[in-house]
């Protein structure tokens, strides 16, 4: 499988990228940078992975913060794949299927990491899984996947009991040593409540949930920094540099609400265990 970020819209000239430079000079001063500066690119070519995708055969395809477009669709279609999308609302599951996706993913706002909006937008269309799924799963006939706070067997049988054909666990899988999360990232997960996390746009210009720290906190409200992808583009380097210097309070700590129940298992033997668990839970309702 293969997942892709729907393109956003760049401007090049947009004043917002001088705003966030300014902003990001003394951060990158604290972590021995050097100032600043725009880079060429903001985002690598949606068509180019598209391209990559389908001539690979990849045979299940989704993409987050948007619709696929009609002709990556029907590209991949034809090359055999099945195609999903993120939705965090009906109605963005509505737009989804009338746009002739195969399955949706409904991710609830428990979810950890960038949420896959694409709608209004709006800071209060945070909905909790449990009310999300089964409205998502009246609202389309295509298969509904449950995204956001599922991190054990009995989250998954949950998923499934409001209708869900399938789970979807990010948070879960931090701690296991295939993840690829840096040693300051692993430990702000091992130490973090579930109310410690937090939905920002600090880091990336898109709204996403991770473990609070400095980093967010500054940059809170602040509604004249650029958006997705070219914030994003802009802090790349400063948390690269915070992950080599173990400096948790710049980096984007990306976890969700079911943080406590990661565990440090290899990423085979936790599905073993999930799976396992999901059944056990399933059987004693
Ligand atoms: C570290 C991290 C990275 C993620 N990256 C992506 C991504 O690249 N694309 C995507 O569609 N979702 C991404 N997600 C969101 C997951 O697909 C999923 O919605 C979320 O992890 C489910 O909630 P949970 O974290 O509570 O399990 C990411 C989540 C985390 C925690």
């Amino acid at each position: 499988m293969v997942n892709l970020f729907a393109p956003d819209p760049v401007d090049p000239d947009d004043p917002r990228i001088a705003t966030a430079l300014e902003v990001l000079a003394p951060y990158a001063a604290e972590l021995g940078l050097p100032r600043p500066t725009a880079p060429a690119t903001f985002a690598a070519d949606f068509e180019e992975q598209v391209d990559v995708v389908a001539t690979e055969g990849v045979p299940v395809f989704s993409v987050t913060f948007g619709v696929p477009p009609a002709a990556t669709t029907e590209r991949l279609h034809a090359s055999g794949a099945v195609v999903g999308a993120t939705a965090t609302t009906v109605a963005e599951a509505r737009t989804l299927a009338a746009a002739g996706v195969d399955f949706v993913c409904a991710q609830g706002s428990e979810a950890g990491g960038h949420r896959g909006s694409f709608g209004t937008g709006a800071a209060d269309d945070l909905i909790g899984l449990v009310a999300l799924v089964p409205q998502v799963c009246d609202a389309v006939d295509v298969p509904v996947v449950a995204a956001g706070g599922i991190a054990d067997g009995r989250g998954i049988a949950a998923a499934l009991v409001l209708g869900a054909c399938a789970a979807q666990l990010g948070t879960a899988f931090l701690l296991s040593p295939e993840a690829g999360t840096s040693p300051p990232y692993r430990d702000a997960v091992r130490a973090a409540a579930p109310e410690a996390t937090t939905v920002t746009r600090a880091f990336s210009g898109r709204r996403a949930r991770g473990v609070d720290n400095r980093f967010a906190r500054e940059l809170a409200g602040r509604d004249d920094l650029p958006p997705y992808p070219v914030l994003n583009a802009l802090t790349s380097p400063l948390r690269r540099a915070a992950a080599e210097q173990g400096r948790a309070e710049f980096l984007s700590l990306w976890a969700g609400q079911a943080v406590g129940l990661a565990r440090e298992l290899p990423a085979g033997e936790l599905v073993t265990r999930l799976a396992d668990e999901a059944r056990a839970a399933l059987d004693a309702g």
